[in-house]
């Protein structure tokens, strides 16, 4: 979901997918049929499964998680550290974010605080370490906002709304879906303001809509072009025929599927289905 212009987060329903194009086989195929369910060479596994029982107080909610966690969280921030020595060798800058960034941040909103304080106590990484690496704290401020609308929102339109109008630090796409006729958007964010908001339109036949990493209005880099791709697929299929089988199809197109894309994600809000599945994709496949 991690791409080079903007943070992509789908909620509720939506396309997972990630990058590279060109009309040049074997770069590219035709729209892949009945892969669905997944098997084979593009397909890596299940995602593991965690369940986060929002009923505990915060301090105690990531706990579980966390535990088994914590070994391949220390090597990521082992890394990072040793990434930051390697160009201020002294030291200087990992103990001025362990012991000072935690008082210069300030608080974390509703139970985000509580929440960080119980990760980085079963973790034994110092708080600031972990709001400076989780951090990046620009997406972070995002996952809140996602967080409290998936925790509190009760409506399509008070989600689009808060999510069209909150002030985030990066700028990112939200794909949303409801489940009436017709709710499905794509909001294209800058930190301050909504730039686009991009709407299903089923009675005049706009009954998809498609989001890779590229405001709507922006062509493509040429080497990139899925989104193409993927609406020449979906025009293959139906609205009647939509469905879990016909999405993966899509997605398990190349170049819709390519080096960079680690996972599908497949959510029915109506049926309250959700599904992901680890992916690969074997050479020949493009993506940098
Ligand atoms: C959701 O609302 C409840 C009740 O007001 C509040 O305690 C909780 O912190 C909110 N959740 C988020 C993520 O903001
Ligand atoms: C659709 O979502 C609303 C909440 O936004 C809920 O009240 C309603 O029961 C849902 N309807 C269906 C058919 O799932
Ligand atoms: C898909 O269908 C729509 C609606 O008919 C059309 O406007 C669009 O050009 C088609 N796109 C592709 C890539 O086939
Ligand atoms: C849609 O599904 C129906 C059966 O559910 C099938 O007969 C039809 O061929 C499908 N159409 C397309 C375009 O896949």
């Amino acid at each position: 979901m991690l791409g080079w212009s903007r943070l992509t987060f789908i909620l509720l329903s939506g396309i997972v997918t990630c990058l590279v194009a060109q009309q040049v086989p074997p770069w590219t195929e035709d729209c892949r049929k009945s892969t669905y369910p997944p098997s084979g060479p593009t397909y890596r596994g299940p995602v593991p499964w965690y369940t986060i029982n929002l009923d505990l107080p915060p301090y105690k909610r990531w706990h579980e998680l966390m535990v088994v966690k914590a070994p391949a969280l220390k090597v990521i921030v082992n890394s990072m550290k040793n990434i930051v020595n390697a160009f201020v060798p002294s030291g200087k800058i990992i103990h001025l974010v362990d012991q000072k960034l935690p008082g210069l941040l300030g608080n974390f909103p509703g139970p985000f605080e509580e929440e960080m304080k119980g990760i980085a106590a079963v973790t034994e990484i110092p708080l600031g370490v972990m709001e400076w690496i989780l951090g990046k704290k620009d997406a972070q401020w995002v996952g809140f906002i996602i967080r409290s609308v998936l925790e509190n929102s009760t409506s399509y339109e008070e989600t689009k709304n808060i999510l069209t109008k909150t002030k985030i630090l990066a700028p990112a796409y939200f794909i949303l879906g409801g489940n009436q006729s017709g709710e499905g958007c794509v909001i294209t964010r800058d930190r301050k303001q909504s730039l686009d908001i991009y709407e299903l339109d089923p009675k005049h036949g706009r009954w998809y809509v498609v989001q890779t990493n590229y405001d709507r209005w922006k062509n493509p880099f040429f080497l990139d072009d899925r989104r193409t791709p993927a609406k020449m697929c979906l025009n293959q299929t139906t609205q009647e025929n939509i469905s879990f089988a016909t999405i993966y199809d899509v997605l398990s197109t190349k170049p819709i599927l390519n080096k960079l894309t680690v996972y599908t994600v497949l959510i029915d809000v109506t049926k309250g289905q959700f599904e992901t599945y680890l992916r690969d994709c074997p050479d020949p496949c493009i993506g940098w």
